[in-house]
């Protein structure tokens, strides 16, 4: 175990060492698995002498900061990201053995099926995340349930509180604290769906795309959720034809609206979806089944860029990748995906990827691939292909 001091989250609950994952390159080190939200929460928790047998849930812990230290039981954790999970199985691994049931983590299509007495939610990044998870918490609380949230100000969303009002109850915020802030709820569940009753959940949502001709449903967690984004929409017009039979890759494939279109266009092709969240290789899985039903054979593996592909396996990897972890911008995930793909395909194997022109990705596949050829580009996007010697 690295003892290096700066991975110590101290709190009242007692000390944890907490990594992050993936582990930050160089420049970012001074990045923490936690941050004063996590601290404000779980300071405010302790002070609230919590019995050991109070059912509680996590929501969107960031790298386990609250399933580590939280000692009440059972404890279910539930995130839509296998990097938070993945980060969280592996610091919960690193705790000494404190006699208590090990947490269980949930993906965010898991719910628990008994009553909860506690929940402790992160806000999400995407709003509608959040309104998806209070509708499905609903069920699951009484009047006494003890509902906290918690965000950095920076990123609090504007209508958090109103959410929380309109679907649960009525709730107030804390002040901040090392601007981090903390909204307390009072759920007013009757259980029954007749006055008041706020009504189900509206995802997932749908759009339908005129060229291809898809209907594409997403889930709440879904990048671009009313429509394909520009760099995607783009790429759709430059899409590669590979063979039929061919092994392609929709890397970081959220609604699948890439591997789709290839696959609308070649139904004979063995297309792998792969997304480290949840809720987009679902909406993937659906969008298939929906729009092109005969198509049995797809693959799906959320996971973390293409960990589970063996080398020199694939032909072709198509790729819009992401600009940020959590509340983190940088290239960094992209970069890793590059490399994935670069171990991943076969020797002639090509990737193709479509990216905001400003970020120079075409010196990076240069480098790493020794070529990299402009297939299109407009004033904001390229798309580049590179292949494997
Ligand atoms: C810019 S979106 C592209 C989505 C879709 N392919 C499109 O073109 O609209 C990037 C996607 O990468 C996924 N992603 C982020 N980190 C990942 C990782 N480490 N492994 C796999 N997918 C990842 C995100 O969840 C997101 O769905």
């Amino acid at each position: 175990m690295n003892s290096n001091d700066d991975n110590l989250l101290q709190s009242p609950f007692g000390s944890r060492h907490l990594l992050r994952y993936p582990l930050p390159a160089r420049a970012q080190q001074s990045l923490r698995a936690w941050d004063a939200a996590d601290e404000y929460l779980l300071r405010w928790l302790h002070e609230q002498d919590l019995q050991a047998c109070t059912p509680t849930l996590v929501l969107n812990d960031q790298f386990g900061a609250l399933t580590c230290s939280l000692p009440c039981r059972p404890l279910w954790s539930q995130s839509d990201s296998w990097l938070a999970q993945h980060a969280c199985q592996r610091n919960l691994q690193q705790l000494p053995d404190n006699g208590l049931e090990q947490p269980q983590l949930l993906d965010s299509l898991q719910w628990p099926t008994s009553p909860l007495q506690l929940v402790v939610i992160r806000l999400p990044k995407q709003l509608a995340l959040l309104e998806h998870q209070l509708y499905c918490l609903r069920p699951l609380l009484a009047a006494t349930t003890r509902v906290v949230a918690a965000g950095m100000v920076k990123h609090w969303p504007a209508s958090a509180q109103q959410l929380f009002e309109q679907i649960l109850g009525p709730s107030h915020t804390s002040l901040a604290w090392k601007k981090a802030r903390l909204l307390h709820c009072t759920p007013q569940v009757s259980g029954s769906q007749g006055q008041g009753w706020p009504g189900q959940s509206p995802y997932p949502d749908h759009y339908q795309l005129p060229q291809p001709p898809l209907r594409l449903g997403n889930h709440a967690n879904l990048f671009s959720r009313s429509g394909p984004d520009i760099g995607s929409r783009f790429f759709l017009q430059h899409l590669p034809r590979p063979d039929a039979g061919a092994e392609v890759i929709d890397l970081g494939c959220g609604n699948g609206i890439l591997g789709l279109a290839m696959l609308q266009a070649n139904p004979q092709l063995h297309m792998h979806f792969v997304d480290e969240s949840h809720m987009a290789v679902a909406s993937a899985r659906d969008n298939l089944a929906h729009n092109l039903p005969a198509v049995t054979d797809a693959h799906w593996h959320v996971d973390d860029g293409l960990r589970s592909f063996a080398d020199n396996s694939a032909d072709l990897v198509v790729n819009n990748p992401p600009f940020h972890q959590q509340a983190v911008v940088g290239d960094h995930l992209a970069r890793q995906m590059f490399r994935d793909a670069h171990r991943v395909l076969r020797p002639g194997g090509e990737l193709w990827v479509v990216a905001n022109r400003h970020l120079g990705y075409h010196l990076r596949l240069q480098t790493l691939f020794g070529n990299c050829t402009t297939v299109a580009g407009n004033s904001k996007f390229v798309i580049l292909r590179a292949a494997k010697a």
